[in-house]
């Protein structure tokens, strides 16, 4: 069942959407009625740097994919010299099966506001655009009301935060995305906000030190910036209280975590859970299990670009131990698409494969052509063309691409790798099902033509 008292989605419906009826918008009346804005008035009264701290302690780690300590990429700016210095809000989603931010933005845009003023407060960051993905069309228009009704109410504007209690002004910001998932990296963000083509940038520098405009820049993703404002009102020692530890000796996995539920389950949806739920657990107890009572198959961990648990991975507990523990990258957005014993994961392979050639950017040779080789191939095995030295080959091209330091500029590389390679690792009868024996295809092509 959901938490009994739900820290991010307080006022959102999570077991399933609900009925969309009785869905409701917070406005800006109705979030300071409840407590709204009183996390901000809070931080404002401490230094910025305890604000840092705080965050650093309760360990937040980001909820963009990555799972990047928040307070410790808080602490990589370099002091103020008097310029600018952005955040950048990353609400592109594109990731395939995700959709927890767009539920934030749909019913609760000021929490989400209200942790991007903390957070401009802590690093001293006077302008914060909120890039949103180009599909996003009701929310864009949902998250500009909420913008101007911030204004109106003097949260951000030039007479400084929360109606001039502090000497420090912010300047808030919409940019509607134009549709490509690489906008959603977060150098690649920087540039699609500059008005240019969505081009990750090579790293270093790091966007701290030299983002958006060449001025210091934080990134972080909507879900992330949410948690900070419950982290500043009820301090890091109750978030700490919340998930779980490392049982493999790793950095701890605390606080909720939206997960966002599709496939092929009985209701699908958005539910916040304590980090560390069995996806059993999630699929069985929130989603009201399987569809049609059939057997678990698998899953997109969380997020396409991290591979895939396996038939006996459904206890895979989602936390941020997952990669190490199941072999996929990691937790990601902790949005998993589940798949039950009819789905055909050849055809499954294909689909992703479409999804990283179409998506790659093209700035890199392994990416942009091994993205294209991997999709021709998995057609040519899902239509039973292939012999095993392709399956040989696509293995081949799975576990190189990205994985040599230096040769790809971005993660997503990186994601097309695990999507495949575990894909095909882990269900490789179904793959050596549909391939031809190389000698035997050998011998047929001689006996054709001799
Ligand atoms: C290809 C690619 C796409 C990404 N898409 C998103 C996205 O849609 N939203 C997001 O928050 N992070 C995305 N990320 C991760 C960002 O680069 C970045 O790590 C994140 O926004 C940082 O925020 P966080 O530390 O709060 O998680 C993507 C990364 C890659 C490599
Ligand atoms: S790895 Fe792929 S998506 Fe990333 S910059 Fe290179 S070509 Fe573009």
């Amino acid at each position: 069942m959901p938490l009994t008292d739900p820290v991010l989605c307080k006022r959102i419906p999570t077991k399933p959407w609900g009925d969309p009826k009785d869905r409701k918008l917070i406005t800006y009346d109705e979030y300071v009625r409840t407590g709204g804005y009183q996390a901000l008035e809070r931080a404002l009264d401490m230094d910025p740097k305890d604000i840092v701290e705080e965050v650093k302690a309760a360990q937040l780690r980001g909820r963009g994919g990555a799972g990047f300590p928040c307070g410790v990429k808080w602490s990589f700016l370099p002091e103020p010299d008097g310029g600018r210095r952005y955040l950048a809000i990353n609400c592109d989603e594109a990731e395939p099966g995700t959709f927890k931010d767009r539920l934030l933005v749909d019913f609760d845009p000021h929490y989400v506001l209200e942790g991007i003023a903390i957070a401009c407060y802590a690093c001293q960051l006077d302008t914060a655009y909120f890039f949103i993905r180009g599909e996003y069309r009701h929310q864009a228009k949902t998250f500009e009301r909420a913008i101007k009704e911030a204004y109106d109410n003097g949260i951000f504007g030039p007479q400084g935060l929360l109606r001039g209690k502090v000497d420090f002004a912010v300047e808030c910001y919409q940019h509607r995305g134009a549709g490509a998932y690489i906008c959603g990296e977060e150098t690649g963000l920087l540039e699609a906000i500059e008005g240019k083509r969505g081009w990750p940038r090579i790293k270093p520098p790091f966007p701290a030190v030299k983002g958006l405009f060449g001025r210091p820049t934080i990134i972080n993703n909507v879900e992330t910036l949410a948690a900070v404002a419950p982290i500043i009102e009820k301090g890091a020692k109750w978030w700490n209280e919340i998930g779980c530890e490392s049982s493999i000796g790793g950095p701890p996995s605390y606080g909720t975590k939206l997960m966002g539920v599709s496939g092929h389950v009985n209701s699908p949806g958005v539910f916040e859970c304590e980090l560390g739920i069995p996806l059993s657990k999630l699929v069985n107890d929130y989603c009201d299990g399987m569809r049609g009572g059939k057997k678990f198959k698998g899953a997109i961990a969380g997020g396409v670009s991290m591979g895939i648990l396996g038939p006996d991975q459904f206890d895979a507990e989602m936390d941020f131990d997952i990669g190490k523990k199941y072999d996929v990258m990691g937790l990601g957005t902790a949005c998993p698409t589940i798949f039950d014993e009819d789905t055909d994961m050849v055809a499954v392979a294909r689909n992703i494969a479409r999804f990283f050639k179409n998506e790659s950017c093209g700035q890199c040779t392994p990416c942009r052509e091994g993205a294209q080789w991997i999709y021709k191939l998995i057609g040519r095995i899902e239509q039973g063309n292939a012999t095993s030295k392709d399956l040989d080959l696509l293995l081949e091209l799975g576990q190189s691409m990205g994985a040599m330091p230096g040769t790809t500029i971005c993660g997503l590389a990186d994601g097309n790798n695990w999507a495949i390679r575990t894909i095909v690792n882990k269900y490789r009868d179904e793959f050596e099902a549909r391939v031809k024996p190389y000698s035997v295809a050998v011998n047929a092509t001689v006996g054709a033509t001799g």
